[in-house]
């Protein structure tokens, strides 16, 4: 029995709704969009009613704006390339990005001569990013685009959404959103908060299946497609059609994966945001709890009771992020995740891109046995020196 402590990098184990979803899918599947036989239109229909409970889930109006990618990465990949940003635009981040938004504005720094200019760290517990420096850059140096995290896949921190969004908004700076880690956790209303792009993956806090992740593209903003193909529509074209989701949904989706997200959706709904939230921040202000009383587990990120998702990341004194991992996966069966989780970024703000960090991130099926169980194999792994 493994206990997981991994439900950042994915979650596990997913409903058994997910799974019995993606298995009728399968077994009942054809190419959605691609026919009018009955296997066809059953598909269509499938991956059909996903879009529109996301968009209920999500509150957008516009759900044929809510293109089915291949995964979070991807999407954001679609949105910061295809955005057509060009030579000087500047671009402004969070603090603690990760690579799959570092990567792209890289690329696009060498390859456009775009600018990136990420905003600074003041430290855990104070929001992310200081509102009075959004402020100042947004109204004195006239971003182009505004990327930020909503919550840190290193610390958990979670950045106030709306506050981000409204002033991005006055200051007519459209504002990307990389919910990655925040999709399930927290009650995002996107057409409220007049977000212009939104990009999640589907086998995370969704707690759908890897192969699918989610981009919004609001009214507002017009995205190029970086892939083209076969879209079903339009085929005597050469341009890419018009209209979403079509325009950026090229080639066959993965069914399977949708019908599995559209179940995790479902079960999330039925079993109630909230609840879930409450569990998940029980078990992570358990750990941290224990974690404050000790002088040898050093916590990066926000205090107890902070503005926080139920990823912790830790140090022990005097042992590798990478030798702690390995003794509680070897020694106890606890799956946690060490070292820089793709992004570096992050970790060079908290100052330790040296050394990386174990992180223990919390999920619904856990139990306050199995944090209790990591505590005891932290308190030994450290009275041995590891
Ligand atoms: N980005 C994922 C993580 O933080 C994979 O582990």
């Amino acid at each position: 029995m493994v206990i997981y402590f991994d439900n950042a990098a994915t979650t596990y184990p997913k409903p058994e709704e997910v799974y019995r979803a993606q298995d009728a899918y399968l077994r009942r599947a054809a190419n959605p969009g691609r026919g009018v036989h009955t296997l066809a239109v059953e598909s269509a229909r499938a991956i059909f009613e996903t879009r529109v409970a996301l968009a209920s889930f999500l509150g957008v109006k516009s759900a044929e704006r809510l293109v089915f990618t291949g995964g979070c990465t991807q999407a954001l990949n679609m949105a910061l390339k295809g955005f057509g940003l060009a030579s000087g635009d500047l671009v402004i981040t969070s603090p603690l990005e990760h690579n799959s938004v570092m990567r792209p504005l890289h690329q696009l720094e060498r390859a456009q001569g775009i600018k990136v200019q990420p905003l600074s760290y003041k430290g855990s517990g104070t929001g992310v990013v200081d509102l009075d420096e959004l402020t100042s850059v947004l109204a004195n140096e006239h971003p182009r685009l505004c990327v930020m995290a909503e919550a840190s896949n290193v610390t958990g921190e979670l950045l106030d959404i709306a506050e981000i969004a409204g002033a991005c908004r006055k200051h007519g700076v459209p504002l990307l959103v990389d919910a990655a880690q925040s999709a399930g956790f927290t009650d995002a209303r996107l057409d409220d908060l007049g977000i212009s792009i939104w990009c999640a993956s589907g086998h995370k806090g969704l707690l759908g299946p890897p192969g699918v992740g989610i981009l919004y593209v609001s009214p507002e903003v017009e995205l190029e497609p970086l892939i083209a193909g076969g879209t079903g529509s339009r085929s005597e074209e050469l341009e890419m059609p018009g209209q979403y989701p079509d325009r950026l949904e090229p080639g066959t989706l993965s069914g399977p994966a949708i019908a599995g997200l559209g179940a995790g959706v479902a079960w999330l709904q039925a079993t109630g945001i909230d609840r879930l939230r409450r569990h998940e921040l029980f078990l992570a202000e358990r750990f941290l709890s224990w974690a404050q009383a000790r002088k040898d587990v050093e916590i990066y990120g926000p205090e107890p009771g902070g503005l926080r998702t139920a990823i912790v990341a830790f140090q022990v004194t005097g042992i590798s992020a990478d030798r702690v991992a390995d003794i509680l996966d070897r020694h106890w069966g606890i799956a946690v995740r060490a070292g820089l989780h793709c992004a570096a970024q992050a970790h060079r703000a908290l100052g330790t891109a040296g050394t990386g960090l174990v992180r223990a991130s919390f999920g619904y099926f856990n139990t306050a046995d199995e944090v209790d169980e990591l505590c005891r194999a932290l308190s030994r792994i450290a009275a041995s020196g590891g």
